[in-house]
Order: structure tokens, then C-alpha cells, then sequence
């Protein structure tokens, strides 16, 4: 174990359930831009059963993985970091191919998130792999920023939703675990023969809260606490992104916790290429939507830093249903109630006031004057804005 006391950088663990939607290029494409924005970073390949993270940088057979790790060659993970072609990004690979690596055992899963936490970076990203095993929702739960990627098809949002499910019951288990009262009614509503399995979060955190007081307000406290970012991948159109709303609608519904949209992807056929000619550097060519898009999510979200442009849902989107509880909150919106936030504004991805589904918070002289032209309003910067498109480009 390293020497180090102090924690790595921050922990972001990307999964989403469904396979080749695209989580190890959205984990490159992450990694890359933040090493453009002098950050240093680990890729871990967590896909321990179909380790590939490796060949997506350009690594044919990499001369460390982590079977040297959980076979004791090495006793640190930070001994197997690798460079890459991308100064400052280094990764740690897996070993593909290698029997046994799919089926790590515990105390090899909880040494490997100990060690996570040594690593010499400014942010550690650990790709996960398909499916929603207990390593990888662990390795999602234990980091401090879990990313959900998903495609725009049914099946990839379905399988999504069920991800952030899975990764949200393991941890209500895991923080219960001593609450006995808690876990039969987690357990009834785990069971798919059972009635109950179709009740709502709130209603079974109601239910808790009824029987235990304490253990309820714990109950909502975690569930307050808990945000999946979602970053939807490969879309070929900017409407697609209407798919991450809606499982953003019944995360919030059934599951009582809010997802909070990153923003989109575009497809881009420079991506396989990329991979198949070895060359990391050419995924985020510069002249590609795509990296734009990766730009924005790194500076807006990962960087906190300002961005001059809001991509169309950048902001998070409050579902449609919260109308109401939040002009019930705020009474004052209510005036303005029957102007809602909405993708059919025309200065939709221009205005920062935008939060799609919510009344529009603009005030009414500046919202007459820009919308209404009561004014003779400035004119729209196309260059500093991402006005929604009729389709995704894919050169700039
Ligand atoms: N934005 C994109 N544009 C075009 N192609 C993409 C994009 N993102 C991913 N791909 C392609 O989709 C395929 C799957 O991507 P990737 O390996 O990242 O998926 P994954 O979710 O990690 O898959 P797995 O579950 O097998 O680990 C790759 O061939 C990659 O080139
Ligand atoms: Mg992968």
C-alpha cells in the first residue's frame, strides 16, 4: 500500500448498464479533454471481464494489468499505471482474455477501491463494464461522481434506469444493513412476485418513515444525496436528447431521486476510426462536434468553470411534473407560470435562465424585449451558442 496519506483526486466511475453504448470513449473522451485542461489523469479499464480500455489508447499488449495486482506481482495499483500517447493521461489496464478476472473476489474489490483512493491524479476515472454485477454498481456507489451513459434507444434508457435502480438498492442495503425493520421492507420490494414491487420509492420511504422515524429521515436523507450524471452518447439528431428527459422523468417518479443530464454526444464516425487505427488522439479532432460537446461537460461540470454557452439541456432539466410543487414552493412564479421553460422558445440554448420545464424565470420587460422584439433586441451570437440543430454534425 502506498505511503500516501492524502486522498487522490476525485473518483468518477462510469457505467450504465447496457453494452457498446459507448462508457470507454466517454471515459477516454472525458480523460483527454481534462488532460488538455493541464489535469492529471488515471483511466482504470473496470470492465474486468472485457477489458478494452487499453486498445482505445493505442496500447496493443499492455506490459501491466491488473492481474498483476490481484495475483500479488505487484502489491500496489499505483505500480500498474501506464502512459499513454496523451501527455497526461495514464491508465491502469485490464487483463482480457485472463480466466478469473470477471469474477474478482470481495476482499479483492475492497482492496482495489482502497487503493483507488492513492492514486496520483486529479481525477481518477474508472471505466466500467456492461452489466450491473455487484462490481460494478460497487465501483459506481463507492465513487464520488457516478456517470451513467445510455444511448437514445429504448432498450439503453430501460437498461439505464435499471442500473441506477440496482446502484440505488445496493446502497439503501448497505446503509440499512444494522435496521432490520428497513431491510424486510427492502427486501419485499425486491421481490418481483411481491405485490409491493411496484411501489413508488416515496411510498416505500413513507412506509419507513411510519414504522421508524429516525431511520426514515436517514432514508430521505440518502436519497437526497444520491444524483446520477447521465451523458447521453451516439446521437445522431439533437432531438434524441428527449430520451434522457424522459428517464430522468421516471428516475424523479419511481425512484424519488434526481438525475442530473450532463448533456449529449453526438455520433461521430472519427470515433471507431480512431480506435481501429490505434490513434487516441484523433477522438476529439478538433474540429468535431463531439468535442465540443466533451469541452463543455468537462469545464461546466468537472471544472466548475463558466462556459459561454449553454448547450440545449446543459442545465439540468426539471421534469415537467415539478411545475406545480415549485410554484407551490416559490408563489411567485406563479405569475409567470404560463410562460414554461421549453425547447420551443426561441431563445432556447441561448438564455441563462433556461431550466427546461420550469416557469420562466426571465423578467417579463427583458423576456417582451428579446422574445416579443418589443425592442429592437440584440442580435443572436450564433458563434457563442448551440441554437438546437436540425441534425448533429458530424465535421465542424
Ligand atoms: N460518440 C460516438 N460516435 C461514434 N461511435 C461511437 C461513439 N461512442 C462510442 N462509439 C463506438 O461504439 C462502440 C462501443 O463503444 P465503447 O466500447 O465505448 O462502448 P462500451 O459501453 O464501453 O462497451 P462495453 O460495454 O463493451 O464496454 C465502439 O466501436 C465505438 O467506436
Ligand atoms: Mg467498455
Amino acid at each position: 500500500m502506498s505511503t500516501r496519506q492524502h486522498r487522490a483526486g476525485k473518483i468518477i466511475a462510469v457505467g450504465g448498464g447496457k453494452g457498446g453504448i459507448g462508457k470507454t470513449v466517454v471515459s477516454a473522451s472525458l480523460a483527454i479533454a481534462l488532460a488538455e485542461a493541464q489535469k492529471e489523469v488515471v483511466v482504470i479499464d473496470g470492465d474486468l471481464g472485457g477489458a478494452n480500455l487499453h486498445a482505445v489508447f493505442g496500447i496493443y499488449l499492455p506490459r501491466l494489468t491488473l492481474y498483476d495486482f490481484y495475483s500479488r506481482k505487484v502489491s500496489r495499483l499505483s505500480d500498474l499505471v501506464l502512459d499513454t500517447p496523451i501527455p497526461g493521461v495514464r491508465v491502469i489496464c485490464g487483463a482480457p482474455g485472463t480466466p478469473g478476472m470477471a469474477n474478482i473476489r470481495y476482499w479483492e474489490k475492497l482492496k482495489t477501491l482502497r487503493h483507488l483512493n492513492y492514486l496520483d491524479a486529479d481525477f481518477v476515472i474508472v471505466d466500467l463494464g456492461a452489466g450491473m454485477s455487484y462490481n460494478e454498481i460497487d465501483f459506481f456507489n463507492s465513487a464520488d461522481i457516478g456517470i451513467v451513459v445510455a444511448s437514445p434507444e429504448p432498450t439503453s434508457i430501460h437498461e439505464c434506469y435499471n442500473f441506477i435502480k440496482m446502484a440505488l438498492f445496493r446502497k439503501l442495503h448497505r446503509a440499512f444493513m444494522d435496521e432490520p425493520d428497513v431491510m424486510d421492507i427492502l427486501r419485499r420490494s425486491a421481490d418481483p412476485m411481491h405485490l409491493h414491487d411496484r411501489r413508488l420509492m416515496s411510498q416505500i420511504a413513507e412506509e419507513i418513515r411510519g414504522r421508524n422515524l429516525r431511520a426514515g429521515i436517514r432514508f430521505y436523507k440518502l436519497l437526497n444525496h444520491t444524483s446520477p450524471k447521465l451523458i447521453l452518447n451516439k446521437l445522431h439528431h439533437y432531438q434524441e436528447y428527449q430520451d434522457g428527459l424522459s428517464l430522468q422523468v421516471a428516475v424523479q417518479e419511481l425512484l424519488r431521486i434526481k438525475v442530473e443530464y450532463w448533456g449529449y454526444l453526438p455520433y461521430s464516425p472519427h470515433v471507431p476510426q480512431a480506435i481501429r487505427e490505434r490513434r487516441p488522439d484523433q477522438i476529439l479532432r478538433s474540429d468535431t462536434q463531439l468535442r465540443k460537446h466533451v469541452v463543455k461537460i468537462v469545464q461546466k461540470f468537472l471544472l466548475q468553470r463558466p462556459v459561454a454557452y449553454h448547450a440545449p439541456g446543459a442545465r439540468p432539466i426539471v421534469p415537467i411534473t415539478d411545475v406545480q410543487s415549485a410554484a407551490r414552493a416559490h408563489p411567485s412564479v406563479l405569475e409567470r407560470e404560463e410562460r414554461i421553460c421549453s425547447i420551443h422558445c426561441p431563445l432556447w440554448g441561448n438564455c441563462h435562465y433556461q431550466e427546461g420545464g420550469l416557469p420562466c424565470r426571465m423578467p417579463l420587460k427583458e423576456y417582451e424585449t428579446r422574445v416579443l422584439g418589443r425592442q429592437s433586441s440584440p442580435p443572436k451570437n450564433m458563434d457563442s451558442m448551440d441554437l438546437p440543430e436540425n441534425s448533429v454534425s458530424n465535421d465542424g
